[in-house]
């Protein structure tokens, strides 16, 4: 694959969407990392196509320039599904062929279904095993690198709150509960700004491959949000509790859980 000409094509596209604009920056900085991360979990996979993992990263979110620009914003649920929307420019209305890529029938669909499911809640259904697997390696990417995005911008530019907001926030119970499932948050369990923090912690359950975990884990970025400092108590004390168990595996988790609820009884 010619990977100079991707990166070449990308950024003459992606030149049109204003670069100085930091949000905009920030979309092609988190793009070439995503690349670079897809290509590592694929590698440690061994069998995997490192550089077909590594072009659905760098087309992954192609969609969030067009985003900007028609509905000014880069909220999904105020204007379109990014993920989907980048699928529709690359491979409905001709963006791919820019990139003149050589691409089998298979590689192409492969390209195609990981970039529309790479924001999902779940992958869809009925998908071969080896189209789930590139889904898995540029889901992971993705979030490893969300952890990065999240420590790097301010909290309140992200998630459109005052910093008293912030700090003053409680953590919802079905938040928690999702927490204690060792699962990912639904966006609508989201009540409070510290909820869309401990929601961005919880992505650390649904990293799929082991050395994603580990990659997350030594970058730090994750245990910096878990160092949120609030003002309320409750909220100190939740985060606390997180900053204990986050790393540890589902086993070893129930364990200790189940520990702690026998001293005290
Ligand atoms: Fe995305």
């Amino acid at each position: 694959m010619q990977r100079q000409q991707v990166e070449e094509v990308f950024r003459q596209y992606t030149s049109a969407y204003n670069a100085n604009d930091p949000k905009i920056k920030l979309k092609i900085d988190h793009t070439f990392r995503v690349a670079m991360l897809a290509e590592t979990i694929a590698k440690s996979l061994g069998g995997a196509d490192e550089d077909l993992a590594w072009l659905c990263g760098m087309l992954h979110d192609i969609g969030r320039f067009e985003q900007v620009r028609r509905f000014h914003t880069f909220f999904d649920a105020e204007s379109v599904d990014h993920a989907r929307f980048g699928a529709d420019l690359l491979f409905q209305e001709g963006l791919l062929e820019r990139f003149a890529l050589d691409l089998s029938e298979k590689e192409k669909r492969i390209l195609e279904v990981s970039i529309r499911n790479h924001n999902a809640y779940r992958v869809q259904e009925g998908l071969t095993e080896e189209e789930y697997t590139y889904c898995n390696i540029l889901r992971d990417a993705d979030k490893i690198d969300i952890f990065r995005v999240n420590c790097d911008t301010p909290l309140e530019e992200i998630y459109n709150v005052t910093t008293e907001e912030l700090r003053n926030a409680g953590v919802s119970k079905a938040v928690k509960q999702c927490y204690f499932d060792r699962t990912a948050v639904r966006r609508d369990c989201r009540q409070t700004a510290a909820d869309y923090v401990v929601a961005h912690i919880c992505l650390v359950f649904e990293l799929v491959y082991p050395i994603s975990r580990k990659i997350a884990k030594e970058q730090g970025y994750v245990d910096r949000l878990l160092d949120f400092p609030s003002w309320n108590e409750t909220t100190q004390e939740w985060f606390s509790y997180m900053r204990n168990t986050i790393w540890k595996e589902k086993k070893e988790y129930q364990e200790y859980e189940n520990e702690k609820n026998t001293s005290v009884t």
